[in-house]
C-alpha cells in the first residue's frame, strides 16, 4: 500500500514523524513535502496529496497543517476526495468504517506525536465497512456532480 503525505510548514515536524513511523510499520511512503519549515502555503500540499489519490496514484493520503482545517478543506475540494481531520482514535476509525476516508488530515499544533502515530495507525489498519454506508458515501459523490 502506498501512502501520500504532505504537510505545510506548520505540519512540517509532524509529517517527518509520521513518514518514519509508517515507513517502520512496513508502508511505502511518497513525501510531497514541504521539505523544511520556511513558511509555505498549505492549499499546495492538501492539493497535490489530494490529486494523487483522485488519480489513483497512492492509495491513501495523510496531510498536515497546523490545526489541519485548512489542508484538509484544501484536499476536499478536489473530485472524489474524502479527507477527514482526526484528533482522536475513535474518529480516525469511523473516517475508514463509515466515510471510506481516503485522506486523514491532523493538526501539527494540537497532536502530540504519539496520540498522533495512533490515530494514524488505527486509520490506516480500519476497513470501510460497506453496507448502508456505501450508499451514503455515494451521495457524497452527487453532490460533487
Ligand atoms: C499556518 O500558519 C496555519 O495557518 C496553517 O498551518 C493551518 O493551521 C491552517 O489551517
Amino acid at each position: 500500500m502506498i501512502i501520500g503525505i504532505g504537510s505545510d510548514h506548520a505540519g512540517f515536524d509532524l509529517k517527518e514523524e509520521m513518514k518514519k513511523f509508517m515507513e517502520e510499520n512496513g508502508y511505502e511512503v511518497r513525501d510531497f513535502g514541504t521539505n523544511n519549515k520556511e513558511s509555505v502555503d498549505y492549499p499546495d500540499f492538501g492539493r497535490s496529496v489530494g490529486e494523487a489519490v483522485a488519480a489513483g496514484e497512492i492509495d491513501k493520503g495523510v496531510v498536515i497543517c497546523g490545526t489541519g482545517i485548512g489542508i484538509s478543506i484544501s484536499a476536499n475540494k478536489v473530485k472524489g476526495v474524502r479527507a477527514a481531520l482526526c484528533g482522536d482514535v475513535f474518529s480516525a476509525r469511523m473516517s475508514r468504517e463509515h466515510n471510506d476516508a481516503n485522506v486523514i488530515a491532523m493538526g501539527g499544533r494540537v497532536l502530540g506525536v504519539d496520540l498522533a502515530k495512533e490515530i494514524l495507525l488505527t486509520y490506516l489498519k480500519s476497513e470501510f465497512q460497506g453496507g448502508r454506508h456505501e450508499r451514503r458515501v455515494n451521495k457524497i459523490a452527487e453532490i460533487e456532480g
